[in-house]
C-alpha cells in the first residue's frame, strides 16, 4: 500500500480507531503505550523538554509521554506528528486542559524539524506501515540530540508462535473478523494482520537500527512477545 492509501485507510476507521484498540489488544495497548513513554523519557534529565511522537494517531503516546514523568511534565512540550489530519483530529478531543501537546500534519519519512532539535523519539505501531524503514529511522536519528533515545513499538513477528499458537489463531482468525465486524471495512483489518507477519524479527530491526547508525540499540519483548519495544540510543 503507497502513503496516500494508508492514510485514506486511517482515514476511514478513524471513528472507531480507539475502541477496537481496545477490545482487539484485550485492554492491553495503553500499558504498552504506557513503557514505550516511559523508555523515551528514562534518560532524561533536562528541563525545557522537547518529545517528538511519530505517527502519532490519536495523540494516546503523546498523552502518555506527558503522564509519565511528572518530575519534568511542566516544561514539557510534545510535538505529535502523523500524515494523516483525521486521526489527529480525533485525538485533539482528548486534549481538553492539555496545552503542552502540539499535533502537526507530516510525514515521518520528512521532518519538518531541525537536526539535533528532540530529546527523544516515539513511534508505537506505526513503523509496520512505513517503508522504506531506513528513511524513517535516519529522519529520527538526524533530529535527536545526543543521547536520546528514539524508541520504537511495534507487534513482534506474527509469524512466531505465542502461547501455543493461541495468539496466531486470534491474530489470523478472529482479530480480523472482529475488526471487519465494527469498522464495516474489511481491507483494513486484513491489511492490519498481512503487516504484521510481514514484520521482521527483533534482531532483523535491531540490525537496522544499527545500520541506520544508532550508537546503543536492544529490544524487550512485551506480554510474550506479541508487542515489542525497540531502543535506539544516539
Ligand atoms: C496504527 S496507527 C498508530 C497510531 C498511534 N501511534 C497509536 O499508538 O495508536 C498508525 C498511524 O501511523 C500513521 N502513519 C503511517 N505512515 C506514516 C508516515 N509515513 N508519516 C506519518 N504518519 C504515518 C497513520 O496515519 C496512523 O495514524
Amino acid at each position: 500500500m503507497n502513503d496516500s492509501a494508508v492514510a485514506g485507510m486511517f482515514g476511514r476507521i478513524v471513528r472507531f480507531y480507539d475502541v477496537l484498540n481496545r477490545v482487539l489488544s484485550l485492554g492491553f495497548d495503553q500499558r504498552w503505550r504506557a513503557v514505550l513513554a516511559q523508555s523515551a523519557l528514562q534518560a532524561v534529565t533536562h528541563n525545557k523538554v522537547v518529545a517528538l511522537d511519530l505517527a502519532a494517531g490519536t495523540l494516546d503516546v503523546a498523552l502518555a509521554l506527558r503522564r509519565v514523568r511528572p518530575d519534568i511534565s511542566a516544561d514539557m512540550r510534545v510535538l505529535a506528528l502523523d500524515f494523516c489530519p483525521p486521526m489527529l483530529e480525533r485525538g485533539r478531543r482528548k486534549l481538553v486542559g492539555e496545552n503542552a501537546v502540539l499535533p502537526v500534519a507530516a510525514d515521518a519519512k520528512k521532518l519538518p524539524l531541525p537536526d539535533a532539535s528532540v530529546h527523544c523519539v516515539t513511534m508505537a505501531f506505526g513503523i509496520r506501515n512505513i517503508t522504506p524503514r531506513a528513511i524513517a529511522f535516519d529522519e529520527m536519528l538526524r533530529v535527536l540530540k545526543k543521547g536520546g533515545r528514539a524508541c520504537i513499538l511495534e507487534f513482534g513477528s506474527g509469524r512466531e508462535r505465542i502461547w501455543g499458537g493461541v495468539y496466531n489463531v486470534y491474530l489470523n482468525v478472529v482479530l480480523p473478523r472482529i475488526g471487519r465486524f465494527f469498522s464495516g471495512d474489511s481491507a483494513a483489518y486484513d491489511y492490519l494482520v498481512e503487516t504484521i507477519r510481514a514484520f521482521p524479527t527483533a534482531t532483523t530491526l535491531e540490525d537496522e537500527l544499527r545500520a541506520a547508525g544508532f550508537a546503543r540499540v536492544w529490544h524487550i519483548r512485551l506480554t510474550s512477545g506479541i508487542v515489542c519495544l525497540h531502543v535506539g540510543e544516539k
